[in-house]
């Protein structure tokens, strides 16, 4: 009881920070979930970014990364967006390769899956290939390429970069490029690149793209759809044929889908793995013939168009993000048809929310309840078409561990957030009473310049 007032004062705090937070529009950002932060990173809104431009981005470093608190619950009309702090200080911009030369790329990983790696592109070779954002301390660091063993590990902005469960992050590059050797490679390739021990390898693709999507399934097989090639063509296989790339033993395979409702190829789409395990949400995309929302089932690679209620965006975005978060698809940012921002003219949010906790109806809302309770999930969208049959057992089992491992997770995070709550609250109170008694500084611990600088004189 005697902590409610704390907790209330708190959260007025909070959002009145939030407030003062208001993010420009944007495509090709990254979007990383670390925790119950949604962190964005970079992209950008101008049709042609030039060396002006981007200067001009940069004069907000709070602009260029910050995160989305994913704490509490929210409105989509007032967004806790949150500054990090000592960000405008800290964020080192100097050290990433420019939006103009392809931009970077970032996902999390480390020994805790509590950092993010920020990869460049190859473009500026006095530059470090890697940048690490540690969001347990907000510390920055840096790695040049002597640092790291094997490959140079290669980032831009139409990545869609994959985390794997053993902290590997996958990086298919569908451009041409040079290795450190000094072989050009048209058809682009798979960078590896292990954040437990900083080594990187390259891989020969299947498939060379850009902008595509990727979805990593609990066997650890990346599904990579749609897309265009480099030079700006759609890919001539559309969604009718998605790659499978098993992070296993590194192998490709081509998989054709069906139904009735085959997407038309598309690029700048995002999906995300439904809260089943088997069931690929894709959302938005550049053509308009498409619709919003497409279901792509692994269980029989067979594409529906979901049942959605609750009112949608009326603008269809590409070049956006998508995380799932508690029951939630998460949409960041984005823009509508050929590079335009009316979204927000028709009252749309930055942040789309889609609630996919019953995949027999999913429900646009603007509300985000981080404790939204998951209901089971359905093991298979084919149970009562298939007979009894060993395989098909198989897969129920499997799905039922998935579903006993999200029950688990579920009370698992409920249990976390109320004592993390309970220790905030604790912590803070010693915090206001040290504050009281000592007018402390800011206890955010601020990284050395040398950690910074040493990866680059390194480099030279
Ligand atoms: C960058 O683009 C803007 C807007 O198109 C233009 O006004 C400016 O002159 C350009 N700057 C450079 C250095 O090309
Ligand atoms: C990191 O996350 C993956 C799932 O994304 C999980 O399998 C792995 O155990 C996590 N590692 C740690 C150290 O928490
Ligand atoms: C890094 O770890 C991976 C296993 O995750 C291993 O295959 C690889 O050989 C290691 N590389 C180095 C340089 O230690
Ligand atoms: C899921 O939605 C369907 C269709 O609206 C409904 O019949 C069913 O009861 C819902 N399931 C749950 C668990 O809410
Ligand atoms: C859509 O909802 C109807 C009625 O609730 C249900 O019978 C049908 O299976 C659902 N379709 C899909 C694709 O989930
Ligand atoms: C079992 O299921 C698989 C995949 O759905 C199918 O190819 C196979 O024919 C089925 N076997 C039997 C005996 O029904």
């Amino acid at each position: 009881m005697f902590n409610f007032r704390l907790l209330l004062l708190l959260q007025i705090l909070t959002i009145v920070k939030s407030q003062l937070l208001t993010p420009n529009v944007r495509t090709l950002h990254s979007s990383i979930l670390v925790d119950k932060k949604l962190y964005i990173f970079s992209g950008f809104k101008d049709f042609v970014p030039n060396v002006t431009i981007e200067s001009t981005y940069n004069l907000n470093p709070n602009d260029r990364f910050f995160y989305l608190d994913v704490s509490k619950p929210f409105d989509t009309s007032t967004l806790p967006w949150t500054a990090i702090p000592d960000n405008d200080k800290n964020l080192p911009l100097n050290f990433f390769t420019s939006i103009i030369s392809g931009g970077v790329t970032a996902s999390y990983g480390g020994a805790n899956n509590d950092t993010i790696y920020f990869i460049n592109n190859e473009k500026d070779k006095t530059l470090p290939p890697v940048l690490t954002f540690n969001t347990k301390d907000n510390s920055w660091n840096s790695y040049s390429q002597q640092i790291i063993s094997g490959e140079r590990p290669i980032g831009r902005n139409q990545m869609r970069p994959i985390t794997d469960y053993s902290g590997k992050i996958f990086l298919l590059a569908g451009f041409s490029f040079t290795t450190l050797q000094g072989v050009t490679r048209n058809q682009g390739g798979m960078i590896i690149f292990d954040t437990t021990n900083l080594s990187c390898v390259l891989k020969d693709t299947a498939i060379s793209r850009v902008e595509y999507s990727a979805t990593l399934l609990p066997n650890g097989i990346i599904v990579y759809m749609g897309g265009k090639e480099p030079a700006g063509k759609p890919a001539t296989d559309g969604f009718r044929v998605v790659y499978l790339y098993n992070t296993n033993d590194n192998t490709w395979k081509p998989q054709p889908t069906f139904g009735d409702s085959i997407p038309n190829g598309d690029n700048g789409i995002s999906s995300v793995l439904g809260l089943d395990g088997f069931r690929i949400i894709v959302f938005g995309g550049d053509d308009i013939d498409n619709k919003m929302l497409y279901v792509l089932d692994t269980t029989n690679f067979n594409w529906y168009e979901p049942n959605v209620s609750g009112k949608g965006p009326t603008i269809k975005r590409f070049d956006h993000t998508a995380n799932v978060i508690g029951r939630y698809m998460v949409i960041a940012f984005g823009s509508g048809p050929g590079l335009n921002f009316n979204y927000r003219k028709n009252g749309e949010s930055d942040v789309l929310l889609l609630d996919i906790g019953n995949s027999s109806n999913y429900i646009w809302t603007n509300n985000f309840d981080p404790n939204a309770v998951i209901p089971p999930q359905s093991s298979s969208s084919s149970d009562s078409t298939q007979s009894d049959n060993n395989s098909n057992n198989n897969n129920n089992n499997k799905n039922t561990g998935i579903i006993v491992g999200v029950v688990v997770g579920v009370l698992g995070i409920i249990i976390i957030t109320s004592l993390s709550i309970f220790f905030f609250i604790k912590r803070r109170k010693n915090l206001l009473h040290e504050k009281a008694t000592s007018d402390g500084e800011n206890v955010m611990p601020i990284p050395s310049d040398l950690e910074l600088s040493s990866g680059r004189n390194l480099v030279k």
